[in-house]
């Protein structure tokens, strides 16, 4: 594994004989709204029609590009990567989030659907509880994309929304391994269980870790209607 120093600032990696630095940014505040709204409609589709209605949910399932060896280096696969709990939050809404999974188990998993879609409702309610520095998921598989961030933690992110307006960005940053015990993984897990056995997810047993994705660069994808003939990008309306 590759060694990664982050700090409030910077995001350092040493690959190889290499080192990289990156300024940390952070992520757009049109992003947090597009993710804090999808994902207020599927809670109200959730509480209207059950879990069951969820067919998609591309808000939250970016594509993931690791980068590996050969004449095509890049990897691609999608992912469950969400908002996470700014630091003053995370301990909060991961008890939340626990507290509602005990008290649904041993119960029918339907008959917990209104508990369990309230405290995640209260999370995405006010676009102050985001860490607007992180981005976070968890490893099911361990295939190439884990190989991959193993030996180099470079890693780009492509976002795309529904219609009319399609939001899409793409993100460059570092990623970061985390397991049991960390925070961050705690209210990953948690926020993934609280949906784990409804329809719209595969049920998972084991995620061996999870990981952070450090913003080093943020580029808007979101189409618009070009009007001219030459212009590039700043036609952005
Ligand atoms: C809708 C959808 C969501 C997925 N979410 C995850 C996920 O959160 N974590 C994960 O490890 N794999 C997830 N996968 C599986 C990956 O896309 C991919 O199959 C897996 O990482 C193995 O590919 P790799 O060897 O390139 O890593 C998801 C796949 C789909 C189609």
């Amino acid at each position: 594994m590759t060694d990664i120093i982050i700090d409030s600032e910077e995001v350092r990696v040493q690959l190889g004989r290499q080192s990289i630095s990156f300024p940390r940014i952070p992520l757009p505040p049109a992003f947090l709204e597009w993710q804090a709204t999808a994902r207020q409609h599927m809670f109200e589709r959730m509480t209207e029609a059950g879990a069951q209605a969820i067919r998609r949910q591309p808000a939250h399932l970016p594509v993931l590009a690791t980068f590996g060896q050969g004449p095509f280096p890049a990897n691609l696969a999608t992912r469950g990567m969400g908002l996470l709990p700014a630091p003053a939050y995370l301990e909060e809404f991961t008890r939340r989030f626990e507290a509602v999974l005990s008290e649904a188990e041993g119960r029918p998993w339907s008959e917990s659907l209104p508990e369990r879609v309230r405290v995640v409702k209260e999370f995405y309610d006010d676009v102050t509880h985001f860490d607007s520095w992180l981005l976070g998921g968890l490893e099911i598989f361990e295939g190439r994309t884990a190989e991959n961030l193993q030996r180099n933690p470079l890693a780009s992110l492509l976002y795309t929304g529904e219609p009319p307006a399609y939001p899409s960005y793409q993100f460059d940053g570092v990623v970061q391994f985390v397991e049991a015990g960390d925070p961050h993984f705690r209210f990953l897990l948690a926020a993934r269980e609280l949906f784990a056995r409804d329809a719209f997810h595969i049920h998972q047993i084991r995620y061996p870790y999870g990981y952070l994705f450090h913003l080093a660069a943020v580029r808007d994808k979101t189409p618009y209607p070009r009007r001219d003939h030459g212009a590039g990008v700043e036609d952005r309306e």
